[in-house]
């Protein structure tokens, strides 16, 4: 079963390339390298022992892709490719709608035309927004989203929904990631942000490796046990696994143009005190962070009920947020004596 899996590159796909793998898939790594690097694709080799076919192609160019779908018979779509800052979003949003949305629709048009049968894309838990209660469950209302990015995934899940309710031969998955964190347990892959991160764990341990002085923890007087924001951290190699689950139900499924979402999370809410306190704990770090304000943009407080990704899917998260930081420092480790 050969799957293409876009973005193969960066730090969710280059997870799920070594999760086929190891399922017995046959994966075609497509990424332009905007947000990743070549480095990557020798880090994959090591773990799995396989060079897989590389293509650096845009996702939005449709005569690349379709070259490449003639070249390639593929079996199925993981479609990671996309832009992820939110901040960036916000100021360049013309740049995520073009960017986010044409791929997809490059894509859909593309396997439509291949009669490629299965999809799967990665959508998130922002599209829940701030949600009214929690856990949040897939039926939980979508909120107007609060950024471009945000805005370009809901869009995302329209527009696969209203494709494969068309009766064009697809069947799709949209995987609502909650807050992805961690590296590979060999440290050969992991997480590389470009220039300052926004998200909180590569900013951890960036800051617990001396390359940034201090982190600032964004508010303290949210109405949480210890005022600071609570999330769904899921170590990516679980949320990795998620892909393969999903691309085998999406196999097994007899109806034809089925489309579903599941969340993907662990179940779990941990504030973000307590992941510093616990990466101090498991790596035996002192980190240098100060309490700052809020930012601007940010939920108080979300995390996933999993129920239908455990029991539909038989998929759950295996791995603790402490399995995460471990493996997320020793990442950093071997990037920072490189
Ligand atoms: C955001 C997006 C999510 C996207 C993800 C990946 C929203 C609501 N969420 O998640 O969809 O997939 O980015 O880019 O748009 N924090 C600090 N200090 C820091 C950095 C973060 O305290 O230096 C805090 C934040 O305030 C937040 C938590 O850590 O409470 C997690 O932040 P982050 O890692 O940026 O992820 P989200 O904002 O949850």
């Amino acid at each position: 079963m050969k799957i293409l899996v876009t973005g193969g590159a960066g730090f969710i796909g280059s997870h799920t390339v070594v999760e086929l793998d190891r399922a017995g898939f046959e994966p075609v790594i497509v990424d332009n390298l905007y947000n990743s690097n070549k480095g990557v694709l020798e880090g994959i080799k090591k773990i799995t022992g396989k060079d897989f076919p590389f293509y650096e192609i845009d996702c939005n160019n449709a005569d690349q892709v379709r070259d490449l779908f003639a070249k390639e018979q593929f079996d199925g779509v993981i479609h990671f490719a996309a832009y992820k800052a939110v901040g960036e979003s916000v100021e360049k949003p013309l740049n995520y709608y073009e960017n986010n949305i044409i791929s997809l629709l490059v894509l859909l048009r593309t396997m439509q035309e291949f009669n490629v049968p299965n999809f799967v894309f990665s959508s998130s838990c922002t599209v829940y927004g701030q949600p009214d209660a929690i856990p949040v469950t897939e039926n939980t209302p979508r909120k107007p989203a609060t950024s471009p990015y945000g805005n370009t995934k809901a869009i995302g899940e329209d527009i696969i929904r209203d494709h494969t309710h068309s009766k064009p031969g697809i069947k799709a998955i949209s995987l609502r990631y909650f807050n992805p964190i961690g590296a590979h347990e060999s440290s050969l892959i992991g997480e590389l942000p470009n220039g300052v991160p926004s998200n909180l764990v590569p900013f951890i341990t960036q800051t617990a490796a001396g390359l940034r002085k201090s982190l600032t923890v964004f508010g303290s007087d949210y109405d949480t046990p210890d005022g600071t924001c609570i999330r769904d951290f899921i170590h990516v190699v679980d949320l990795a696994k998620a892909h393969v689950k999903a691309l085998e139900l999406l196999q097994s499924e007899t109806e034809a143009n089925y489309y579903d979402v599941f969340n993907v999370g662990t179940g779990e809410g941990y504030t973000v005190l307590q992941l510093i306190n616990t990466f101090e704990e498991v790596n035996g770090v002192k980190l240098n962070y100060t309490i700052g304000p809020r930012r601007e943009g940010d939920v108080e407080k979300i995390y996933a009920q999993s129920d239908k990704v455990n029991n539909i899917m038989k998929w759950t998260a295996e791995k603790s947020i402490a399995d995460a930081l471990r493996d997320a420092w020793n990442w950093q480790l071997k990037i920072t004596a490189q």
